[in-house]
């Protein structure tokens, strides 16, 4: 006997999830920035010149800074690591934000954060000359990203916003769901995808520390962006089918069974949300890579902009 056409059991199909490259296109944009590069070198100009400051002997700062470094590398721009004990003054080291915000040679700088307590990162922050301030963290940069006018972005949201346009992953009208309130990832990127712009024009709403029943929230979710450093926090039953997830975490968390006995760990839990997903981020390989290419974006954009 046939079964009557309206009770023919249903075969599920699993969603066609794909996953967000960040190497890959953070390799591809290298490849672009690479290309200007030799533009400017052919027409006789100084390739793009970053420099950072470290304060200290911080494990992951130093990781950080030497990656950046390295970066500049293989674009072809010129890099500068200035490097002071953790004794240092909070006067010092603002003559030395001062004398790269004078320096011709320098187009862009970063303080690498965190610094002693007995440094005001605000004080120094604000003390850079932001149209140098390739971080996006001066006042003026944050400002003007809140307005909509151009400046320079900070680095991770930028990375994601390109993510987001380079996958053509539609936002308008899109209820978007940010997890952290951080001045460096979700205040920006709250900003940027509110923005009339695309990527942008998207509802968006701010969970944080104090916010009631977040599963309620990302459960409503079109996009959820996770950046509260908590491993493994979003689960499979806080998204709702055909949802974009990107995870900003990277905390370190022990693993016996890697080489270093430690791996990287997103505040998505990756393996049980990703089949629910129409995209997602791996971590690592997603939003990571796509934050150094950022500020190498924006110390081109220096460059390009520079006067003498
Ligand atoms: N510390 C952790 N991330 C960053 C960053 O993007 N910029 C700076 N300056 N410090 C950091």
């Amino acid at each position: 006997m046939r079964t009557p056409r309206s009770v023919r059991p249903l075969t599920l199909q699993p969603l066609p999830m794909k996953i967000i490259d960040g190497k890959n296109t953070a390799t591809a944009i290298r490849a672009e920035i690479k290309d200007k590069v030799c533009e400017m070198t052919s027409a006789g100009l100084r390739p793009p010149h970053l420099a950072a400051i470290i304060v200290g002997h911080d494990g992951g700062s130093e990781a950080y800074v030497a990656s950046k470094a390295r970066a500049c590398a293989d674009v072809g721009f010129l890099s500068t690591v200035l490097r002071f004990e953790d004794s240092i003054t909070q006067d010092r080291l603002l003559e030395e934000v001062r004398k790269l915000n004078d320096d011709h040679n320098i187009d862009g700088f970063i303080v690498q954060l965190p610094l002693p307590r007995h440094i005001d990162p605000n004080v120094i922050i604000e003390a850079i000359d932001p149209a140098k301030d390739v971080d996006g963290f001066h006042p003026v940069n944050v400002g003007k990203t809140a307005i909509g006018l151009p400046g320079f972005l900070s680095a991770t949201p930028a990375g994601i916003m390109e993510l987001l346009k380079r996958y053509d992953i539609d936002t308008k009208g899109k209820n978007c769901v940010i997890l952290g309130r951080s001045n460096i990832v979700g205040k920006p990127l709250a900003t940027l995808l509110m923005q009339k712009s695309r990527p942008g024009n998207a509802t968006v709403t701010v969970c944080h520390s104090a916010t009631k029943d977040i599963a309620d929230i990302t459960r409503r979710a079109d996009i959820i962006i996770a950046a509260m450093g908590a491993p493994g926090f979003v689960t499979a039953d806080m998204i709702k089918d055909g949802a974009v997830v990107i995870d900003v975490g990277t905390t370190r968390i022990p693993d016996p069974t890697a080489k270093s006995g430690s791996r990287l760990c997103g505040d998505v839990d990756f393996d049980n949300v990703a089949p629910k997903c129409s995209y997602i981020t791996p971590v690592p390989g997603g939003v990571g890579p796509m934050t150094i290419v950022a500020l190498l974006q924006n110390t081109l954009k220096a460059a390009l902009s520079r006067k003498s």
